[in-house]
């Protein structure tokens, strides 16, 4: 007789996750730097999409839109806060955990892929911060986005393309700024997110690295 296969829910999934034993030398505060910024990561995403709702992209409107946002938007001041103050944290701990990864050796086969889809997100993390900087454009934004365009522009032989490209023309205008906003609120998320998720299907597949 052959036998059904048994049916498992989402609660089963949640329940063998949450009940996942975590071996005794992982139960150091070290090893919570990659979960707490995840949990960062959880909190810009949904305080950028209400800032987001409000938020102009043109040179005229955007220091407008954000001024808006601090003085009308109910607690509209104490959303960009978190949403700045987030950002750094969450640089300041992916790169901790990449540092407890580097002195654990847990780069070390077989989890060097895992390694190598850490360092693009440590990558896009940067990239988040450098084109979330530049879309408020207050003074500091608007010499960012020159300063940021200026340095695609001086890379070796493929400079003047990329420069006409992150600008979106000969120079910063409020279409290099909407390229800006789709690249910091479509395209690092759906990248992030994809990684995110290869990210932490090895770590349950290949489980947690050894002691030293
Ligand atoms: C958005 C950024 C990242 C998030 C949210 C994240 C999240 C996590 C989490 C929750 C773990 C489980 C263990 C722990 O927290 O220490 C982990 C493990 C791991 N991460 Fe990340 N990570 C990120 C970036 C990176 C970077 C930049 C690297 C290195 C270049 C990296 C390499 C690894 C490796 C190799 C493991 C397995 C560690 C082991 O088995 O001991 N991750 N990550």
């Amino acid at each position: 007789m052959a036998l059904e296969p048994k049916e498992v829910g989402v609660k089963d999934m949640l329940k063998e996750i949450a009940e996942h034993p975590v071996p005794k030398h992982a139960r150091s505060f070290i090893f919570c730097f990659g979960g707490i910024a995840f949990l960062l990561f959880l909190v810009q995403v949904v305080t950028g999409i209400v800032l987001a709702f409000y938020y102009k992209p043109t040179m005229e409107g955007a220091y407008q839109s954000v001024m808006f946002i601090n003085n009308e938007v109910f607690m509209g001041k104490a959303l960009r806060s978190v949403h700045n103050i987030a950002a750094n944290l969450m640089l300041v701990m992916v790169v901790l955990h990449f540092l407890r990864v580097v002195f654990t050796g847990a780069y070390k086969p077989p989890r060097q892929f895992n390694w190598v889809v850490g360092v693009f997100l440590l990558l896009l993390v940067i990239m988040f911060c450098f084109t979330g900087y530049l879309l408020p454009m207050d003074q500091v934004g608007y010499w960012a986005a020159i300063i940021g365009t200026k340095i695609l522009g001086s890379i070796p032989v493929v400079g003047d393309q990329l420069l006409l490209l992150g600008q979106a023309g000969s120079k910063v205008t409020d279409y290099t700024l909407i390229r800006f906003f789709i690249i910091h609120i479509v395209i690092l998320p759906v990248i992030t997110i994809g990684l995110l998720i290869v990210h932490f299907l090895m770590i349950r597949k290949q489980g947690i690295s050894g002691p030293l």
